[in-house]
């Protein structure tokens, strides 16, 4: 049977132009094996709105189930689905409009408008689930009355809302009416719609965000090639752009054009885009309370093909995903190549929460176990051999070198000289402060200090409590470093002369203190304000916010500011950047309801820790007995 037969001959009513019709230059994935779903190109003239489907919740047995992805160490058999979920794109007939390329941006007209009785007071009786999974009423905005620049910063947010099928879907990157080469930023990227996603979901509009992840879950299923090679099944795209293609009689249609990295500057791998996604539906369901979604056959095969694409194996020694440079926010030559922080921290969140979302069942059973002993293995190797403070850094001043034995203590022979002079006088003295190292290869050992990658350790729990605490120590510490004029400094310190020369490539934009080279990020001002409520300071955290507040909107909204304190407008910087725009919204309302932020980040593990024990102890790792894992927690 093939699939359109199959949609036929399923219960639900699924018009025939509801196909799948991602704009892709190439063939159907390899996974979707039957020749005869070759919707694509189809050629469907008129527009049915999905959403409006009554029964858009329902799942869709598979009658017909093909396996299509085994995983030689989980095992993992997933049958082939084709649901409604990958039949959501859909064509549609946009008379009169003669602009090919067009992007259906909100303007007022085709979108759900704004229910302001909602906003003003409804959300303080809404009902939200905690980090435990138990409901528990949100605390509500009542009292807090939303400034000037919060309204801004809805209205510039609603503006970049893109619309598919009249349908809301993403928010485009930025939307500066003054820009008239917005490069790619006028797609939706994947990282940059998180804060969006959260900004809407706290807002208690999730429509956007449900319609975003199932879009997105399509246009995962469809092979893209770059230079003759397809990447990795399961692969998100870094960004998608709607766009409008002309049919006969001056009608048009519109299809999803997604960018796996084979047109992104430098053609790098959108790595982090599948981490974010399922982070992303976990959120979802969190906040709304919605896990029908998340439960969807199509949806945790979504799940599934990313994890089996992380959890592959290669030649990896070490636990850590091994990945290109600029395959995630430093989406350019930075010297990040190898085991990036910020790739193993949203990693071990993705883990953490497939595991929480995938069904548990005999098909799952094996996937569920990889997951955890990844887990376990992961944090172990972070927590060990990432952290440094003054005393770890002392101890690396004085390795030996060329250590040939399994109990070797400077276990990636790293040479002493590797701690520069920065280091020494960087770090603090105390006890209570240190920080994630940016990377960890054979022989080098990235001493900078990676904003996101720390945070997202602490948000995940992939440091100990102990760690958590210390980073935000150090970051209160180094305030005028890594804050300064505006939170905050996505590295640091800058690579300067000759290290730029040779770790950038010359890269132009990235030159010291800029744009990824040491520049200041105000979208990360909402995952440090969710790293600061979950280890109980969100003092730090206002504090920042305070300081973003009184730039931001007189600036209009920068993507980034340049200086080694962040004082000046970035150099490059486009302007009304929505990631900044909604990071700064997600900051307040997480501020504004704590509780609610509790249902984003995860607490300690200890299963976690007594299957670290088990696993490294059948390897035979002497280090590892119960009590050294049991000891992590008090690191
Ligand atoms: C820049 C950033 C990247 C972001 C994109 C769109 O390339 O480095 O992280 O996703 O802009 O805002």
């Amino acid at each position: 049977m093939n699939a359109i037969t199959f949609l036929g001959n399923s219960t639900m009513m699924i018009p025939s132009q509801c196909i799948l019709r991602a704009f892709t230059r190439i063939s159907p994935s390899k996974y979707i094996r039957d020749p005869s779903f070759r919707s694509y190109p189809s050629r469907f003239s008129s527009c049915v709105n999905q959403n409006k489907n009554p029964d858009s919740n329902r799942i869709i047995k598979p009658t017909n189930a093909v396996p299509f992805c085994t995983d030689k160490q989980s095992s993992v058999t997933t049958a082939q689905v084709v649901s409604e979920a990958r039949s959501l794109s859909a064509s549609t007939t946009c008379a009169n409009d003669s602009t090919v390329d067009r992007i259906y941006t909100k303007n007022g007209l085709n979108v759900k408008p704004l229910d302001l009785k909602k906003l003003k007071g409804d959300e303080k009786d809404e009902e939200v689930i905690n980090g435990d999974g138990k409901r528990v009423v949100g605390d509500g905005y009542e009292g807090i009355k939303s400034n000037e620049t919060e309204e801004e910063a809805w209205r510039l947010l609603r503006d970049s809302v893109v619309t598919y099928c009249d349908s809301p879907v993403g928010t485009m990157a930025a939307k500066d009416p003054t820009d008239t080469m917005p490069s790619n930023y006028d797609q939706v990227f994947i990282r940059d719609f998180v804060p969006s996603a959260l900004a809407f979901l706290l807002k208690g509009e999730s429509e956007i965000v449900r319609n975003f992840l199932l879009h997105t879950l399509q246009l995962q299923s469809w092979e893209k090639t770059v230079d003759c090679y397809s990447p990795g099944q399961g692969l998100m795209p870094a960004s998608f752009k709607v766009r409008t293609l002309p049919l006969e009689e001056e009608k048009f249609e519109e299809v999803l054009d997604p960018d796996f990295g084979e047109a992104a500057i430098g053609r790098v791998a959108p790595v982090d885009s599948g981490l974010w996604w399922i982070i992303l539906l976990r959120a979802y369901g969190k906040i709304t309370g919605d896990y029908s979604l998340q439960e969807r056959i199509d949806v945790q095969t979504g799940i599934k093909m990313i994890a089996n694409l992380c959890l592959a194996d290669g030649f990896d020694m070490f636990p850590t995903l091994l990945v290109t440079d600029g395959s995630c926010m430093i989406d350019r030559r930075m010297g990040i190549h190898g085991h990036p922080l910020e790739i193993q921290a949203l990693f071990y969140s993705a883990l953490r929460s497939s595991r929480e979302m995938i069904t548990v069942n005999d098909s799952s059973k094996n996937i569920i176990k990889t997951i955890s002993n990844r887990l376990s293995a992961l944090s172990f190797h972070i927590r060990e051999n990432y952290w440094v403070d003054k005393k770890k850094i002392n101890e690396i001043y004085r390795y030996k070198t060329e250590e040939y034995s399994t109990d070797a203590t400077n276990k990636f022979n790293i040479y002493p000289e590797q701690v520069s002079p920065w280091l020494m006088d960087w770090v603090p003295e105390s006890s209570d402060c240190g920080f994630l190292i940016g990377n960890l290869q054979p022989a080098h050992m990235d001493f900078r200090f990676f904003t996101l990658g720390n945070l997202w350790s602490i948000i995940s729990s992939l440091g100990t409590p102990k760690q958590n605490q210390a980073i935000l120590n150090l970051i209160e510490e180094k305030w005028d470093d890594l804050v300064g004029h505006m939170p905050l400094k996505i590295c640091y310190p800058a690579l300067e002369s000759s290290e730029w020369h040779i770790i950038t490539g010359s890269d132009p934009k990235n030159t010291p203190w800029s744009y990824h080279n040491g520049g200041s990020w105000p979208t990360l001002l909402w995952q440090f304000t969710l790293a600061c409520i979950k280890m109980g300071r969100p003092e730090l955290a206002e504090k920042a916010v305070t300081l973003a507040e009184k730039r931001l909107q007189a600036d209009r909204w920068p993507e980034y500011y340049d200086t080694r304190n962040g004082k000046f407008i970035g150099k490059q910087s486009r302007l009304y950047q929505t990631w900044t725009i909604a990071g700064f919204l997600t900051s307040k309302q997480l501020l504004q309801n704590p509780k609610i932020a509790s249902s984003l980040f995860w607490e300690e593990d200890l299963e976690l820790l007594e299957t670290c024990v088990c696993v490294l102890t059948k390897a035979g790792r002497k280090k590892c007995s119960r009590a050294a894992a049991k000891s992590q927690i008090l690191i």
